[in-house]
Parts: structure tokens; sequence; C-alpha cells
């Protein structure tokens, strides 16, 4: 092992980033900047440009401005264009599937399938999700997610994530969008950034948003690198989130929005507030939001800061031409980037209502006629489902090969979690229970299940099958009816889960965070209980992130731990897969299992002591396996790990380098900003026509007062300039200057099947990038490698200048240290078989 720690100069880096964090401030950056049509949104900016040019002030704004709270079908929808017959744009839940919606998939977790570690997976995902929206008429997709990130543990909503590795989560994230958008459906990248927990993400009772404070070397060398991967993937649209950073709120900071993503990472799409995130008005759009959701101020609170405030904003001129100009030809050059424009089918599902007939503007109850058809879009989605299900199954623990079973005489399949809700599956809105099999966590980010194999379904076909003796047990509290059923049997499987979500919903005490990193309702009672009569006890995890398993882990009566995460609407199937072994795990662990929760250095502040609250993000870079490697903490199951039904070896390690020639940091000025059309700044022409009938608490872009014209005002310097403005030397291109993904080396090794049955293996990259503030080992890349038994195959990853690279605040920009870097290739985090120093 490679752990002996320079902890001394980390615990001096985390003194003096917490002296600086605490009440953080976030630099003003303005003007925000205004689309340029590069990195292959040339088309799709032209196209947007020659809309824009032929649109009023008043349908100009409507393309920015959420209708408010339920005002049409999907659970956010701008105003619209009758003159062109333009209808307003549908964004809707979730980064799963479909929220609210019949006749569509329930696909594995985020983190599920960052559990494969497979490319081909991440993308063939979103591109079945995008397809499935697509039919639905949706237009934007509401994720996928790196925000939360997954900084602590017990942050309700990691699981709609990937993993807290950012190169991981970049991967996954980059892949999804890619699919997703080849289905014809903008993706959006949330929620931006640093949306790390989920107390206090929103002003509550006295108390505003919780302030997250990173310094800018962690920002880009771990919160900010996924979205820079979106960016580059070419995503078309990203929300930014409820909390504020450096305390300035995530739709207002003109830090995060113009100088991090409009400028470094030369983001070309359009910003949409996470609903009700917006705070201001004028400030906001100047500070790079393009649109608002839901619309309204408030749920349903029936005025905006936009809307009609906003045309007054353009008519005496404190809102210029230039950025209004700019926030709709961004939302439309996102519209026709990806296809839009062919794509679109009318939005024939419902919200708010699963029956056929309804309220087309159901908060004002306007409308009555068709709004669900019905329509299935689920095509043969199943079979990629229940294979992510299992590739996304990790097997922690194997004793003597109690797995895979092979027809065994008799089987007890024991604990709620592997039964169904008597309810249904879809029996809790928006999951928010913990009721049978867990498939999904909580909140926004699910959807419904057209149907749910619960494991004892399909493990009792299976015993079927085999003529295999098999009892069930679905009460955790019935130790005796478990432990009865249990004694007997030649193999008994306990399931056990733990879930989380998001903080509207409340789930025993549990708002959105997890309170604990132990199993729910008595699980590890009932797994003890069971091993201890039963000495071939096969314990099946479906959580949200890590729980404390060093005890399981320890049992010898648990021949066997498999982690299932939220694998969807194909569980049962899918573990059933797995456990005999007609498909060979090779999932692996996306995060790292502490052996108690003090373990990971960072945690949820449940209780604020400050107003804002400040969440100091002062471990900085250490998260995770970073954290426990620097700090020489064994965990019960690294980062990475993942056991196979066969063995792996690995050899021949080779570098080769490469010479891209030297780093050029982008220089040179943009354009002025353009303006399309002219704006009519006649207030009479911008009130409500005469005759019009205004749904109930319905937002729209007219003027509602008097414009005013003498108001005291001062913009931060430069907000309303829309002269040329200076390039950033480490942008330039989609996701940073486009020289940070040249390549510097290729690395390559020989991976070998040694065991007796075919098998995928994940051979994982890391990187010592040498300094004693920098983590020991970084991920940097990795593969999916399908090996028959004794076959052989090449893993080759090429190292960029990003990779080897680390933020230099000084000179703001990415910089090659001149430490020494050391490159391992392994099977884990901590099983690093391969090693060589970069020539
Ligand atoms: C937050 O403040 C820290 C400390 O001053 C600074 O290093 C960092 O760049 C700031 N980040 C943002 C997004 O404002
Ligand atoms: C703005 O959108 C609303 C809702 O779709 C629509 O009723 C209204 O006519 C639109 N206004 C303009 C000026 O296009
Ligand atoms: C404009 O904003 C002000 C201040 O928040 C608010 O009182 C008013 O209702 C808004 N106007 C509209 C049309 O929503
Ligand atoms: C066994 O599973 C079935 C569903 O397959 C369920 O109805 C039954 O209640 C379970 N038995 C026990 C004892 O929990
Ligand atoms: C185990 O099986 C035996 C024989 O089949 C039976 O007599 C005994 O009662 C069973 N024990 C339990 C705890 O069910
Ligand atoms: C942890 O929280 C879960 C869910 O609220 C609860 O069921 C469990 O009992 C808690 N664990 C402990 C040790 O309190
Ligand atoms: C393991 O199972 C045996 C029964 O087969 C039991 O005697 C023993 O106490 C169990 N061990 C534990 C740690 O539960
Ligand atoms: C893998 O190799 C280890 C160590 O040589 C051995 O104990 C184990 O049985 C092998 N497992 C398989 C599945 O071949
Ligand atoms: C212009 O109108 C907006 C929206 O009502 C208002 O916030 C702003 O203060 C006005 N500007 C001036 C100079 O009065």
């Amino acid at each position: 092992m490679l752990w002996s720690s320079s902890l001394a100069s980390i615990v001096v880096l985390a003194a003096s980033a917490s002296a600086q964090l605490d009440g953080a401030q976030s630099p003003p950056s303005y003007p925000s900047p205004w689309m340029r049509g590069g990195n292959g949104w040339q088309d799709a900016y032209a196209k947007a440009q020659a809309f824009v040019s032929q649109l009023t002030l008043l349908e100009k704004v409507n393309l920015t401005t959420g209708v408010g709270w339920e005002g049409e079908a999907c659970v956010g929808n701008t105003g619209s264009i009758p003159r062109l017959g333009f209808r307003g744009f549908c964004l809707q839940d979730s980064p799963l599937g479909i929220r609210f919606a019949d006749q569509a998939s329930a696909f594995p977790s985020g983190m599920n399938v960052a559990a494969t570690w497979t490319t081909r997976l991440f993308k063939s995902r979103g591109r079945a999700m995008g397809d499935e929206h697509r039919g639905k008429g949706i237009d934007v997709q509401l994720g996928p997610v790196a925000g939360p990130l997954g900084r602590v543990p017990a942050g309700g909503r990691n699981w709609e994530g990937f993993s807290p590795d950012p190169v991981l989560t970049g991967v996954a994230i980059g892949e999804t969008i890619k699919g997703i958008q080849d289905g014809g459906v903008i993706a959006n990248a949330k929620h931006y950034i640093m949306n790390e927990q989920e107390h206090n993400r929103e002003p509550s009772g006295s108390f505003a948003a919780y302030s997250a404070n990173v310094d800018d070397k962690t920002m880009h060398e771990t919160y900010l690198w996924p979205f820079a991967d979106a960016v580059h993937a070419g995503v078309a649209s990203i929300m930014c989130s409820y909390n504020q950073i450096n305390n300035s709120y995530g739709s207002q900071n003109s830090y995060t929005l113009n100088y991090l993503l409009k400028n470094e990472l030369d983001f070309q799409g359009f910003v949409v507030s996470d609903w009700w995130a917006q705070h201001t008005g004028v400030a906001s759009a100047l500070a790079g939001l393009d649109m608002t959701m839901a619309g309204d101020q408030g749920l349903a609170s029936g005025n905006t800061y936009w809307g009609g405030n906003l045309t007054a904003a353009a008519i005496n001129g404190t809102l210029p031409q230039w950025r209004l100009d700019d926030m709709v030809t961004r939302i439309m050059a996102a519209y026709y980037k990806v296809g839009r424009d062919t794509a679109r089918v009318d939005v024939n599902f419902n919200s708010w209502s699963s029956e056929t007939y309804g309220y087309i503007h159901p908060q004002a109850n306007e409308g009555y006629q068709q709004i669900n058809y019905h329509v299935n879009v689920q095509s043969d989605h199943a079979k990629l489902i229940r294979e992510i299900g299992g590739a996304s199954t990790v097997m922690l623990k194997n004793v003597n090969n109690a797995l895979p079973l092979k027809k065994p005489k008799s089987v007890a399949v024991i604990g709620e979690d592997a039964h169904d809700n008597p309810g249904g599956p879809n029996a809790c809105g928006d999951r928010g229970c913990n009721t049978g099999t867990l498939a999904m966590g909580w909140g926004s980010g699910t959807a419904n299940f057209p149907y749910l194999i619960a494991p004892v379904t399909a493990l009792r076909a299976q015993a079927a099958k085999d003529r295999t003796l098999f009892a069930n047990v679905s009460n955790n509290y019935d130790l005796d009816a478990a432990a009865k059923a249990a004694s007997n049997a030649s193999v008994a499987i306990v399931f056990a889960n733990a879930d989380s979500g998001e903080a509207y919903i409340t789930v025993d005490g549990n708002s959105g965070d997890r309170n604990n990193l132990t199993l729910w309702g008595n699980g590890d009672a009932l797994i003890k209980k069971v091993a201890s009569v039963n000495p071939n006890t096969i314990v099946v995890l479906h959580t949200v992130g890590a729980v404390i398993v060093e005890d399981l882990k320890n049992n010898p009566n648990v021949t066997a731990i498999l982690w299932a995460g939220l694998p969807g609407q194909e569980s049962g199937n899918a573990i059933t897969d797995i456990i005999y072994g007609y498909r060979n795990p090779s999932a692996k662990s996306v995060f790292t299992w502490g052996k108690k929760r003090e373990d990971w250095g960072v945690d949820v502040i449940y209780t604020p002591t400050s107003n804002p609250p400040q969440l100091n993000f002062n471990e900085g870079n250490f998260i995770d396996y970073r954290y426990f490697d620097a700090n020489n903490i064994e965990p019960s199951y690294e980062f990475g790990f993942g056991l196979s039904y066969t063995n792996y070896s690995y050899s021949n390690l080779q570098i080769s380098k490469n010479d891209p020639g030297p780093y050029q940091p982008t220089v040179g000025m943009t354009k002025a900003a353009p303006t399309l059309g002219t704006i009519d700044k006649d207030p009479a022409h911008a009130e409500f026509p005469t005759g019009f009938r205004a749904v109930f608490k319905y937002i729209y872009p007219y003027l509602t007062g008097p414009v005013l014209t003498n108001q005291p005002e001062s913009w931060p310097a430069k907000s309303q300039d829309g002269s040329p403005q200076p390039r950033v030397g480490a942008g330039g291109s989609a996701g940073g200057n486009r020289q940070l993904w040249d390549v510097m080396y290729t690395v390559s090794c020989t991976v070998t099947n040694t065991g007796g049955v075919k098998g995928t293996e994940i051979p994982q990259l890391y990187l010592s990038l040498g300094a004693p503030t920098d983590p020991k080992i970084v991920l940097r890349g990795f593969d999916d490698l399908i090996l028959d038994p004794g076959e052989s195959n090449t893993f080759t990853y090429k190292l960029t200048r990003r990779d080897i690279s680390n933020w230099d605040p000084v000179t703001q920009n990415w910089v090659i240290s001149p430490y020494p870097k050391t490159v391992y290739v392994g099977a884990s985090s901590r099983d690093l078989k391969l090693k060589g120093v970069l020539p």
C-alpha cells in the first residue's frame, strides 16, 4: 500500500482555507458573455438568430419566463408565440425517467449507471431516456446531475448524480448528455453548483439558504470539473442551484454564471433557475440567468420577477437589449442544436392528473379537455434497464464461492426490501415513503414505475424452475419468523435498504438527507438474526449510498454481500441474473464504504449556526477516497472495488509520450454583443391586448403598471456593457481551452481473464499529480473489457493535458506542476497493480 501520508500539510491547508472561507464572497464578473456560436453551435446559432430577429419584445420575454406553477402540462412551461404557431417550452423532470407520466420507463439511478463504469451504457441509457421524453413532447429533460457530486455520504440527492469522483461523474454526465440530445431532447446539467446537501438549501424561516464556500482550486479540480465535461459534450442547458455560493445565490452569482460557466467554459446554451431559486429581477439577468422557472416568484404566487417586470426593464433600458436578445438566442439555439425543430411532437401527457380528461391549466382549473393521450414510449427499454441493473450490482463479498447459486435445495428470501409495496410501486407520491423494495429514492428526481419486479417475484420464479424449496418473510420486525424460515434453508438471502431524497418530503424523520448511515427499518438486526441461524446468509443492499457494513463484512455467516443500489423497474430480474450467475458481476463501487460515519471527515450540517449558514468546504479536493487515502483511514470497501465470478491479471504497462506543443492561453477580444431586431419601447404596445382573457395566476409578459424610469439604481460596473470583451485564457472552447484535451501520454496494459468464466473487467487508471497538496491519487480513466476465460485484451487510456494539470489560482489557468507524476492501473483505488512514472 502506498499511503504514507503527508497529513501535516493537509491539516495546515485545511486550517488556512477555513479562515478564508467563512463568509467568502464571489467577485463580480460582468458583462454577461453573449453567445458566439462556436464549437458545434454554428448552425444552431444562425438559426436561432434568424428566429429571434423576427420576435417582438413581448415574444422574447415570453420565452424567458415560466407561466407559473401548474400553469400548463409540464413541471416547467414557458410562454408561447401564438403569432408564429410556436408553443412554449416544456421542461420535465427527471434524471432517471419521466416524472408524472404513464407508459414510460423507470430507469436505474445515475449512481447505478455510474457503477457499471461502462460508457456504452451511460450513453444508451441517455438515448433511451431522450427517446422517451421526445415521445411525450418534452423539450428539456431536467437531468443529468453533477450537483450534488456527493461530498457528504448522507446527502439526500447523491443518488440522482453519479459519484463523488469528478472524473467518473464527468464521463458519465457527458455520455448521458450525448445520448439524451441524440434523442432530440435538450439535456439539462444540474444543479449548478455545490448543491451538496438538502438541509437549508432554500431560505426557510429567518434563515437564508446556505452558502457553500469553496476555494478556487477545489472549484476547478473537483466541483466544476464534471460541468466542464457537460459543456464539452455540448449540453444545451444548465440549471442553477438553490444554494448560495460564496454568499451569492446560485441564480444570480455573476462569478459562477458569467465568469466560470459562460466565459471560462464557453457554455453556449441557456441557464434556467431551479424552481423558485431566483430572488431578483434585472440583477439575475445581468448575472447570467436566461430562463426563470417556474416563472412565478413563489409557488403559485401569481407574480413574477421577470414576465411583465422584464418587459418594463427592457423598455426603460435597465436591461440592455443585447442581454435580452442573448437570453432568447441561447434558448432557441438549444432548441435547434438538438433538432427540436424536426423532433418536436405535441405535449401529450399531463403532470398534474393521470386522468384522460382534465384541466390544461390545472392551477386555475381552466381549459377542460383531453390532457393525457397515454402514449407508450417504453419501446424495449426494459432490456437495457435489466442489463444496467445487473451491470451496476457490486459484489462486495463472496466467500467460498457462495455465489452464484446453483439449484440450491432450499432458499429463504427475507426482508421487506425483497417485497412489493402493498399499495403498488407508486403508492407514495414522488416515492416519498420507504415501503417495499427500494428501486429509486424520493423527490423530483423520480419517475412513476410502469411496473416494478420485486426480488421475491423473480427469485421465486427461479426457485420454481430449479425445484428449489422456497420460503419468504417480508416483516423486518418479526425476527422469529425470519429465523424460522432461514434456519432450515440451504441459503438465506436477506434484503435491506437505506433511502433518501429531496428536502420537500420527510420520510421517517429524514428531511431529504439521511439522518444516519445505517440500514433502515431494523435491517441490521434482521441480518444479524438470520446470520445467527444460517451460515450461508447472502445480503443484498438497496441503498442510496454508503451504509456501515463493517459488521457484515466480518460476520463469517454472511457469505456474500451484493450492493444493488437503486436499479429501477427491473430490480428483481436484475438481481436474480447476478445471484444465479446469468450475469457475472462487473460493477465497481462509485463511493467509499467507511467503517464509521466520522471516517468521511465531512458531514451534513443539520442545524445552522450562522445566517446564512456557512458550509465551508475546508477539506478542499479531499472528499471520499481522497480523504481516506490522505488520512490513512482504512475503509470497509474502497472506491472502485468490486468482485467477480472470475479473476483478472494485469501486466505489461506501457507509457508513451506525445508532444502536442506548448499550451497557449486564449487571447484576443470577443465581438460586440449583437442585437436582433428592434425593441418597440412604447409601453402602450406592451399592455394586455384588449379583450385578452388572462388565466388565473398565469404569468404573462405584459405590463401590469406604469414603466418606472427614475428609480435610483447602481448596477455593477460593466453589467450593461455590450462592447467587445477580453477572452479568458483558460477558456475559448467548449469546456475550457481546447488544448486541455491535447493528448500528452498514452498508457496501456494487458488485462487477462485468469478464471473459469467470461466476465467484464473495469481497469482503472489513477494518477498521482505529485505535489504535497495533491491527493495521493486521482482517477483519470477506465474502460470495460469483456474477456472470455484465458483471453487478454489491451486497456488504453490517453492522458490529456487537463488530466495532468492543476488549477493555478494565481495565473487563473491550468498548469503542469514540476512534481513527478506517477500513473497506476489497477482493479480499485487500493488495488493498484501496475505503476509507472510519466517520462
Ligand atoms: C469563493 O471564495 C474563495 C475564497 O476567497 C475564492 O478562492 C473562490 O474563488 C471563490 N469562488 C467563487 C465561486 O466565488
Ligand atoms: C405569451 O405566452 C402566453 C402563454 O402561452 C400566450 O397566451 C400569449 O399570447 C403570449 N404572448 C405573446 C405576445 O406572444
Ligand atoms: C414585479 O416585481 C415586483 C417586486 O417583486 C412585484 O411586486 C410585482 O408583482 C411584479 N410584477 C409582476 C407583473 O409580477
Ligand atoms: C411472501 O411473498 C408474497 C409475495 O410474493 C407475499 O404476498 C407474502 O406475504 C410473503 N410472505 C411472508 C410470510 O411475508
Ligand atoms: C426444519 O425442518 C425440519 C424437517 O423438515 C422440521 O422438523 C423443523 O421443524 C424445521 N425447523 C424450523 C425452524 O422450521
Ligand atoms: C437510521 O435511520 C433509519 C431511517 O429513519 C431508521 O430506520 C434506523 O433505525 C436508524 N438507525 C439508527 C441506528 O437509529
Ligand atoms: C453462524 O451460524 C451458526 C449456525 O450455523 C451459529 O451457531 C453461529 O453462532 C453463527 N455465527 C454468528 C456470528 O452469527
Ligand atoms: C481468484 O483468485 C484468488 C486468489 O488466487 C482465489 O482465492 C479465488 O478463488 C479466485 N476466484 C475465482 C473466482 O477464480
Ligand atoms: C426599469 O424597470 C424595472 C422593472 O420595473 C425596475 O426594476 C427598474 O428600477 C427600472 N429602471 C429605472 C431606471 O427606473
